[in-house]
């Protein structure tokens, strides 16, 4: 897929811009605080309608303004798509994919699909679980749009069950709690089973990479490590293991008066030569383990949906050394229309820069180089 035009209004610190896109690399080039992650987050917006800066519409709106507007124009092999999403700073969107207006969420998602890498990514190794479970999210989100609604289900189930037990004290019985029982059960079972699926087709490829690029002979280890165990992916069985465990937790869960089984626990262990990645090794190697991941995500979305993805690089790629960039540059090739940022030309291997169109970004304005 192509981006062609990006046209940003009242979005952030852009008061009306349009971008051309003239080539398969950008090289978005400016000071800080210019508005250079600000545009790569609009094209986020768009593949996952969800920010990894913010959760709150407010802050995407520009300050002072009520409402704000991405618009894109794509070229896909189905040929050509506008898409539209409009922001209020109180909250609600619209959304409309060639003109029409569109209700539901999941079919907004997935007319165009993105991997972004920034160094924000760097806590997929450094943090805690939960960076590693919302980037498995952002993944599915792409590969079945379906997912995000699953999502929401499994998450309201979990928020009404934790308030039920904050205020009715419940013991383990009461039938209302039977009842949350098995909804946190059915919808945290659908999770668990997609979860698992992809780790299993994301973890072969983030091997290969890891090699490819690291050169070396290390192995890169990336496993589900479900809170409820997985032996069998089969909905009858995750369903009883849910309940099981539930029954099991049920005592600590009334001292801890919240909910201590399903996916909102899960870990994604990454580790290398069996030592967990976290403990291992310089920033370079930690980046290395990440442009992995980032590499094998981008492969499977081509793979599943037969259409190359775009590439969001955010301040990335004159961190790695230039083997690391020739590695990215001959997996990308012509073929994955990339946005990359950065504050400085001078760490680009000359092959970047010979094909690449060069604009430059200051106080929001997008001007050529
Ligand atoms: N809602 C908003 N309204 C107006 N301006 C905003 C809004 N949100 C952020 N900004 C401004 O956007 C700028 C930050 O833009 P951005 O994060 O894109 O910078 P950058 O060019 O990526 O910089 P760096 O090189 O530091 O990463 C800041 O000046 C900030 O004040
Ligand atoms: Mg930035």
């Amino acid at each position: 897929m192509y981006l062609k035009r990006l046209h940003l209004r009242q979005f952030r610190n852009y008061h009306n811009q349009q971008v051309e896109f003239l080539a398969p690399k950008t090289i978005l080039v400016g000071q800080n605080a210019q508005g250079k992650s600000n545009l790569l987050e609009a094209v986020e917006l768009l593949a996952t309608l969800r920010s990894h800066r913010t959760t709150r519409d407010r802050d995407l709106v520009s300050t002072d303004q009520p409402t704000g507007q991405i618009t894109a124009e794509l070229e896909r092999d189905s040929g050509p798509l506008e898409m539209v999403l409009s922001l209020r700073s109180n909250g609600r969107r619209s959304l409309t994919v060639n003109s029409e207006t569109v209700r539901r969420h999941l079919d907004f998602l997935g007319n165009l699909n993105a991997v972004q890498f920034s160094s924000l990514d760097l806590d997929l190794v450094r943090g805690g679980p939960a960076e590693r479970r919302n980037w498995l999210d952002g993944v599915l989100v792409q590969l079945e749009p379906l997912y995000a609604h699953l999502w929401q289900q499994y998450n309201q189930v979990l928020r009404q069950r934790n308030a039920f037990l904050k205020h009715q004290l419940a013991d383990a019985d009461a039938p209302q709690l039977q009842l949350w029982n098995q909804q946190l059960a059915k919808t945290g079972t659908h999770i668990t089973r997609r979860r698992h699926r992809l780790v299993a087709r994301l973890a072969p490829l983030a091997q290969h990479w890891h090699q490819e690029i690291s050169g070396s002979s290390e192995l890169l280890k990336v496993a589900y490590a479900p809170n409820v165990s997985m032996e069998q992916d089969q909905p009858e069985i995750v369903y009883q293991a849910f309940l099981d465990k539930i029954a099991q937790k049920a005592i600590a869960e009334q001292h801890q008066v919240t909910t201590l089984v399903g996916p909102h626990r899960d870990e994604i262990e990454l580790t290398i030569n069996q030592t967990p990645a976290r403990q291992y090794g310089s920033q370079g190697q930690q980046r290395t383990l990440v442009l992995a991941l980032k590499l094998a995500e981008l492969k499977l979305i081509e793979e599943v949906l037969g259409e190359p993805p775009l590439l969001l690089l955010d301040d990335v790629l004159a961190e790695l050394d230039l083997q690391r960039q020739n590695q990215l540059l001959e997996t990308i090739q012509d073929r994955f229309q990339t946005l990359i940022t950065t504050t400085h030309l001078g760490a680009f291997d000359a092959q970047w820069l010979k094909s690449a169109q060069i604009l430059s970004v200051r106080s929001g304005q997008i001007l050529p180089s």
